[in-house]
């Protein structure tokens, strides 16, 4: 198939591509750059022996997705063009609802226009927002508790009610859970602009000596070992998740929504002890208050994307820490002057 793939330069999209290039699929890549660079394209084409088309556009641009519709005969789409940064949507909820929900309204009518009707969305666990118990299922009443995680729900909604009015539609909204790791080459990898929100990256910066230290946010949480537990997942396992929901869909009309993890819980600590593993020493941290808007614990119930996919992950929180080290110390600078 031919697969337009928004957002592909990004860090798990770059991933996908490789995946799909593997798989045998050509693909499409619109990306307008604002959080990634195409030396990442440049890379999966080595690693593939094939390149992607790649087009330079916003989702915000209807006349450029019109021309990517208009130029190449797609089959169906893989969405992942988005902002991302919870804290960063909190200030700026205008930008976030503006990019993320009308870059994909303009993307929806542009595939109904050109009859292409398959499409694969990146969702969050975020989107199960603060009440429900863990572990997540698919079919609990979701919430989201932030602008960034409204925009998930939001789009959900949207591709639910489409697929309702139009039996046309082939529709997987995939959950993520806590995406980690890298490409096992190396060569590509997760490039956080600026102060990493996330955990890995944050320690991966640690010990190749851009940051002095980790913050722990809670050591009182009620968990075995005070910290959070959070259910990591190699980008390498989702990247396969996007092309397992993909051929699945292709079959089958209507709107189908899984959760992608491994269904089991890692604490911050257990994750930091992994990285030293890999690094083959001791990464400094401190134990600090917790972090507004963060829930103690939660991972997937993942018993839906097996049953129905035939996908489970297979990588280790070793093989996370190990592939993200490598990454790291390969390109202390990411993408730029390595
Ligand atoms: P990323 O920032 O690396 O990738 C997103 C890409 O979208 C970037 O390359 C960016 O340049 C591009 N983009 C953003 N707005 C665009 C627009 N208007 N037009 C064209 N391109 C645009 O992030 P990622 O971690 O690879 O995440 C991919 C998707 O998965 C996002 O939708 C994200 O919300 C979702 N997700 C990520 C996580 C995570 O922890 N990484 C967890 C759950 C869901
Ligand atoms: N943490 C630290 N120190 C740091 C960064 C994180 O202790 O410097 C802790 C957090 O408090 C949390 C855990 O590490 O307990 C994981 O934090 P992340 O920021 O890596 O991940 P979150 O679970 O908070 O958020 C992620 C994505 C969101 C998504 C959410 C639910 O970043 O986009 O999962 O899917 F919404």
């Amino acid at each position: 198939m031919k697969i337009l793939v928004t957002g592909g330069t990004g860090y798990i999209g770059s991933h996908t591509v490789l995946a799909l290039l593997e798989s045998g699929h050509e693909v499409v890549v619109v990306d307008n750059l604002v959080n990634s660079s195409e030396e990442s394209l440049r890379r999966v084409a080595e690693l593939a022996g094939k390149a992607a088309v790649f087009v330079e556009a916003d989702l915000l641009d209807e006349p450029a997705l019109e021309s990517v519709f208009g130029q190449h005969s797609v089959d169906a789409v893989i969405h992942f063009a988005g902002l991302k940064a919870v804290g960063e949507s909190v200030q700026q909820p205008l930008a976030y609802y503006h990019n993320n929900i009308v870059g994909t309204l303009n993307l929806l009518r542009a595939m109904d226009a050109h009859d292409v009707r398959s499409i694969v969305f990146s969702s969050s666990a975020t989107v199960y927002g603060e009440h429900n118990p863990i572990p997540y299922i698919e079919k609990m009443e979701i919430g989201a508790n932030n602008p960034y995680g409204r925009t998930k729900e939001q789009i959900e909604d949207i591709l639910t009610d489409l697929g309702a009015a139009d039996t046309r539609w082939h529709v997987a909204l995939l959950r993520y859970f806590n995406p980690v790791g890298a490409h096992p080459s190396g060569r590509i990898g997760e490039d956080p602009q600026g102060i990493p929100n996330n955990l890995v990256p944050f320690i991966a910066q640690v010990a190749v000596g851009r940051r002095e230290k980790l913050m722990v946010f809670g050591g009182d949480y009620d968990t075995p070992d005070g910290t959070a537990l959070r259910d990591y997942i190699h980008v390498v396992d989702l990247a396969d998740g996007h092309v397992a929901a993909l051929d699945y869909v292709a079959t089958r009309p209507g709107v189908h929504r899984w959760n992608l993890g491994s269904g089991r819980g890692t604490s911050v600590l257990e994750m930091l002890h992994s990285f030293e593993k890999a690094v083959g020493h001791a990464l400094p941290y401190e134990i600090t208050s917790r972090r507004p808007g963060d829930l103690p614990a939660f991972w997937a119930d993942a018993s839906s994307a097996l049953a129905d996919l035939g996908w489970s992950t297979t990588k280790t929180i070793d093989q996370m820490t190990e592939d993200h080290w490598r990454w790291q110390k390969n390109n202390p600078n990411g993408y730029n002057a390595s």
